[in-house]
């Protein structure tokens, strides 16, 4: 399968059994450098390892013989019913994988009866993105500087038909860890006003990065200027999750970024908990990073998550097979799931409670 050429490849690799079998497909797809800016966490990978560790060690307890014929996968989120609750990450620059790019994996998520959310650093343009869905998708914003920047970007994405805003706020610092190809980039966005020269004794981190970062008080603003669904994403302390709902937001994203800011972060499987207690019932609580499969989404479900995001995975199949390989990795991970519902006596969605989970 070496060196097929991606437009080429008009259908699935054989003996694919899970989403990990698309692994080795989409490294022999993709230079070095591309895998590396994908597949790595930042500094030295713990809170990236520490998802899976936190994941695999959660046990899911056997209950045969349960009634589960009328067995379903379907959630309503925001007014949307979706056949399962595997809604794919905002991930930036989609072209660097498939030429296809984001409108692959919009086309995928829809056809799997599922959701999108682009992101800020979109290789292709928000309107060709949501043509190609079919579909409204979820628009994942990041701070653009000041708030008049910030605006104009909110303002073209619901224009276009973004119906729920993700607002990421764990990622204020931006290194450039990958050279982009020339042909890459984040259309969406406005080039950057270069910063203001700092003298020596000033903070990269603070007098830099951190004056043109979001603070509460834009939070505050932000809720202000929409009124569709607005989730906060990359949330890990309780007490963050309790002051974006009481700031009116509709859910937060409880995750560390795929292990790839704060190294050192907790697993965000180990956060969950402690977040859906502070939220009570109060918002949407989605969960991301770590999960490879469908017995994953169960556990974070089991713990109080109403849905989950799904990162890396779906570019593995975006990289192998286009949109017919994200849809795969989407169908996939479904089958897990409802295999573990069946054999833990689930029939919906609501009966994944944390008492099938059997914690060691
Ligand atoms: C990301 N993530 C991310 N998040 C976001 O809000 N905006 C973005 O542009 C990106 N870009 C991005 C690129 C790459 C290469 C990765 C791996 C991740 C984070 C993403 O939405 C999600 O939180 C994690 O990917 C979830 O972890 P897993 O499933 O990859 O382990």
């Amino acid at each position: 399968k070496m060196n097929t050429p991606l437009s080429k490849l008009s259908s699935l690799p054989e003996a694919i059994q899970t989403a990990a079998d698309y692994l080795t497909y989409a490294e022999e797809r993709l230079s070095p450098e591309i895998w590396h800016y994908l597949q790595h966490g930042s500094a030295s990978n713990i809170s990236l390892q520490a998802n899976r560790q936190a994941l695999d060690a959660i046990q899911l307890m056997p209950r045969p013989l349960a009634d589960v014929r009328r067995g379903q996968t379907t959630t309503t989120l925001f007014g949307q019913t979706l056949a399962h609750p595997i809604i794919l990450a905002p991930l930036a620059y989609q072209c660097l994988y498939h030429p296809h790019g984001e409108s692959a994996t919009a086309m995928a998520a829809n056809a799997q009866a599922g959701q999108f959310c682009v992101s800020s650093l979109a290789s292709q343009t928000l309107e060709e993105i949501i043509s190609a869905a079919g579909q409204p998708l979820w628009f994942q914003l990041y701070w653009q500087e000041n708030r008049e920047r910030t605006l104009k970007l909110l303002r073209r994405a619901i224009a276009a038909g973004y119906q729920a805003i993700v607002f990421t706020v764990d990622a204020p610092i931006k290194h450039a860890t990958l050279q982009l190809p020339a042909t890459v980039r984040a259309v969406n966005l406005e080039i950057p006003t270069s910063f203001p020269a700092l003298t020596p004794q000033q903070s990269q981190v603070f007098d830099g990065w951190m004056a043109q970062a979001p603070r509460w008080e834009d939070l505050a603003w932000l809720r202000e200027r929409t009124s569709l669904p607005l989730l906060i994403k990359g949330i890990l302390h309780p007490e963050d999750a309790k002051q974006a709902i009481d700031l009116g937001c509709d859910g937060v994203v409880v995750s560390n970024h795929g292990g790839r800011v704060l190294d050192g972060a907790p697993a965000s499987l180990v956060c969950l908990s402690q977040i859906v207690r502070a939220v009570a019932g109060r918002g949407t609580i989605l969960f991301d990073s770590g999960i490879r499969n469908g017995r994953d989404v169960y556990k974070a479900l089991a713990l109080g998550a109403d849905a989950v995001m799904l990162g890396r995975p779906y570019i593995w199949g975006l990289a192998t097979a286009g949109a017919l390989g994200v849809a795969h990795v989407i169908r996939l991970l479904r089958d897990e799931l409802e295999m573990a519902m069946a054999l833990t006596g689930s029939a919906t969605l609501k009966e994944i409670t944390n008492d099938k989970l059997h914690i060691s």
